[in-house]
């Protein structure tokens, strides 16, 4: 790794910029556009056709469109020229492939920082971690990242997104539907648990992007909030103005679904083993590190968080 004081993130490669989180990285990255030399996404022809508005606004934001496939070197290389820093958000089919895109990163003349496509649980939280099978891809590219001689690193940990945690979909995974006013609690009222938002996502990574010396080579542990289920249950009982109807996933119940989800090769699988490292407390730190990029202040509160859970949710019906 280099040794002297990094060079500035300024000219911005993001990858998967069009993905679920992607999405809110490239937005709050745009708004802060005035503070960066450039930035560019590569994206397939396919998003391109099918995403056609999205990348139209982009372009209008003035974000370079480089239309390409990640998994064709060549288009890579090309899609290096003039970046300094990429900023990665592909989906989990092809984080393995963050690898080669790491290698020619390192051979690149321009580029000095890479920021894999992590924003979720610290895949190095303890020893046990090394073994958690959704872990396991993302641990061979940090591996890679390592080895790197001209590359420095910014994994962005940001534990679950709240979004998706706050709403019905998991069903006994744990949810939260402000329909039926139901929730579905993990283990019991006091399980302890670290959120962030998608938008804060977004926000996190534009400003360790803008704090690149205090972000250099380091998971950055941030988030939004930390609630027990106890109290995000409290907070919605109060902005709905009424008791919801409460059930509970023992933490048994949990890991017996999660063990056959993996045995029959179901998608819920990652999830319920993301939900059980969750439960176990695997998001929680003595001290966050928003305040090394100056986010202390600036990330939603529980309050917002449900807020914008309730009027998602009941969208439809306004
Ligand atoms: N903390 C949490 O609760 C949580 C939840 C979900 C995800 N995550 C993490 O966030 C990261 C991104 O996940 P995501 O769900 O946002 O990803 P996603 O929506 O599934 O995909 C992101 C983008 O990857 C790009 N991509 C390029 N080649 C691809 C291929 N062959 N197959 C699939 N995608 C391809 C696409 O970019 P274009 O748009 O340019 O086409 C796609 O939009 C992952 O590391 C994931 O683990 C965390």
């Amino acid at each position: 790794m280099p040794a002297e004081s990094p060079a500035a993130c300024k000219k911005l490669l993001i990858i998967g910029a069009t993905g679920l989180i992607g999405k809110f990285i490239t937005e709050a990255l745009v708004q802060n556009t005035s503070k960066f030399d450039r930035i560019a996404i590569l994206t397939s022809s396919a998003t391109v056709q099918n995403k056609a508005q999205e990348i139209e606004n982009l372009k209008k934001e003035g974000v370079d469109i480089i239309v390409g496939d990640v998994t064709n070197s060549k288009d890579v290389v090309e899609a290096y020229r003039d970046i300094d820093t990429v900023i990665s958000a592909v989906g989990r089919d092809v984080i393995e492939h963050q690898v080669e895109l790491i290698r020619l990163a390192n051979e690149s003349d321009t580029v000095h920082r890479f920021f894999p496509s992590e924003y979720g649980t610290d895949i190095e939280y303890s020893p046990a971690s090394a073994n958690e099978k959704p872990h396991q891809k993302k641990l061979i590219v940090r591996a890679a990242i390592k080895k790197c001689d001209k590359l420095d690193y910014t994994y962005v940990v940001t534990g679950p997104y709240a979004d998706l945690c706050l709403g019905p979909m998991m069903g006994q995974l744990g949810s939260f539907d402000v329909k039926k006013k139901e929730a579905v609690l993990l283990g019991d009222d006091d399980i302890k648990t670290s959120y962030t938002t998608m938008r804060d996502v977004g926000k996190l990574v534009t400003l360790a992007a803008l704090h690149p010396d205090a972000s250099r080579n380091k998971a950055l542990k941030v988030n939004s909030f930390t609630a027990t289920n106890l109290e995000i249950l409290q907070e919605f009982e109060k902005q709905t103005g009424s008791k919801w109807k409460v059930s509970y996933t023992s933490m048994d119940q949990l890991k017996k679904i999660e063990k056959e989800a993996w045995s029959s090769g179901t998608p819920m699988a990652t999830g319920a083993t993301l939900r059980r490292i969750w439960a176990e407390g695997g998001t929680l730190y003595e001290k966050r590190d928003n305040h090394l990029i100056e986010a202390e202040n600036i990330v939603d509160t529980l309050e917002d968080a449900v807020a914008e859970a309730i009027k998602q949710q009941t969208k439809s019906m306004i």
